[in-house]
This record gives structure tokens, sequence and C-alpha cells, in this order.
């Protein structure tokens, strides 16, 4: 590996990125992401914007530090719309909450584009950005898993089909069986951290007296964690 580093989290959505394309980084902040992929040759030029200046700030310290201020375009911005018209083919909007990202992503029209790739890894709120993405127009193409810090994570690459299709529970929750599955061990932590959540607030619920109905969610959730163990396929790596 070259002298670049990253965490898990973030390598995640690196790896979704394509070789040679032409990168923006939503919401850069310490502009991690560009840096990593212009110095280990993914790129060779890159976007980074930030609604924040101080964010932003911090990118261009963090880009002139690494010595790749000539290949990095900093925009102080709201969103992506502003990228519009600038051939960018793949966009990385992380660490936000999923409702943001589907916010950004419904304020950027072109986005609506078969060429352009997203990049989205929500730190809350999934379920919220996969029924957004499917009922607007976009495939979930796939989910890489990762554990960062002591959580785990999913990074969603998703495209425009212009087909639109409403989610099951389940779906929503933990993603669409037909896409491919990166990592599988941390996938697998992924779903029973679900599904512990649901049966803490389950518990809650019962222990209170109050109505629940997340009892066939719970057992589809089992279900699924059990043929995910017992499958070997959908069992890629991710790799740079
Ligand atoms: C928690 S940081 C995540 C940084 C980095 N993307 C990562 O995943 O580590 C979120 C960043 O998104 C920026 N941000 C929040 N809302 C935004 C928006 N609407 N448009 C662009 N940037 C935004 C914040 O200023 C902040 O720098």
């Amino acid at each position: 590996m070259i002298d670049a580093k990253l965490n898990a989290r973030l390598f995640s959505a690196a790896s979704l990125v394509r070789q040679d394309a032409v990168f923006a980084d939503i919401g850069t902040d310490h502009a991690y992401l560009p840096i990593f992929l212009l110095k280990v040759g993914r790129i060779s030029r890159a976007y980074a914007t930030d609604i924040n200046s101080g964010p932003l700030a911090s990118a261009r310290a963090n880009v002139e530090a690494a010595a790749l201020s000539d290949r990095v375009s900093f925009m102080l911005t709201d969103g992506a719309a502003a990228l519009s018209g600038e051939g960018v083919t793949d966009y990385a909007i992380c660490g936000m909450g999923g409702e943001l990202i589907a916010d950004i992503i419904e304020r950027a029209p072109h986005l609506r584009c078969g060429e352009v790739r997203l990049i989205l890894q929500p730190m809350s709120r999934q379920e919220h950005l996969r029924r957004y993405l499917c009922s607007h127009g976009f495939a979930i193409r796939s989910e890489s898993y990762s554990y960062d810090g002591g959580k785990y994570y999913t990074c969603i690459m998703s495209e425009y089909v212009g087909e639109c299709r409403e989610l099951t529970e389940l779906e929503a929750l933990v993603g669409i069986e037909k896409c491919q599955f990166l990592n599988t061990g941390a996938r697998i932590g992924y779903l029973e951290a679900k599904l512990s959540s649901l049966e803490r607030a389950r518990a809650g619920r019962l222990s209170s007296g109050a109505e629940d109905r997340t009892d066939i969610i719970i057992s589809a959730l089992r279900e699924l964690i059990s043929d995910v163990k017992n499958s070997k396929s959908n069992n890629g790596e991710e790799t740079i």
C-alpha cells in the first residue's frame, strides 16, 4: 500500500470509486478521501466541497501538506448542485445522516444520469436513504460494510436507472438482496447490530405495556442473518 492511510469506513467508500473517475467529495471536511485516492493513483483530479468554511480550510491545509494543491479544486457550497456541468463522474457523500444525503441528491438534478456513480455513506437513517433512492429512479448496485471505532457502517453505491420501486421493510432496513454485498464479515456484524437494536426497542415497549408489532421484521432479520452466515455467495472483498 502506498504512503496513505484511511480508516475502514472511508476505505470502503474509496474502494467504490472508479479508476480515473472525475471525483467529487461532497462534505469533504478533512479531505482524507480525495487525498487518499490521489495518492494511490485511483484518480488524477478531485473536487472537494463543503458547506462550512472551517472544514474547507482544514481540507485545504491537509491537501497542501500532501503537496496535492494543483490537483484539487475547492468549493464552498451547499450540496452537489454547483458541480453541474463540471463533468464529475463519481460523487462521494459520506459521514452525514441518510436524510441529509437524500436531500443533497434531490437538490442536484444532474445526478439523475446513468453515467454518474454515487458513493453514499450514511451515519444514520440508512432506511430512509435506501427508500429515497429506490423510489426516485436510482438502483442500489452494492453495499460495502466496514467496522470502525466499535461501530458497523455501510457504504451504498448507487446509479440512476430511471425505474422506481418501493422497498419492503426488510430491504429498507438492511439492503436489497439483489445487490452485491462486499465484506460479508462486517455485513453480519451490521445485521446483528440492527437486530439487537430492534430487539432492545421491542423489549422496552413490551415492558412498558406498549403495543409492539416488530416481531415479524425481527424474525425476518434473524432468518436473513442465518442465511448470510450459511451462504458462501456474495462474499466480495474491497480492494484498491
Ligand atoms: C461529519 S463530516 C464528514 C466528513 C467526511 N465526508 C467523512 O465522511 O469523514 C460532515 C461534513 O459535511 C459537511 N456538510 C454538511 N452538510 C452539507 C451540505 N449540505 N453540503 C456540503 N457539505 C455539508 C459538514 O460541514 C462537514 O464538514
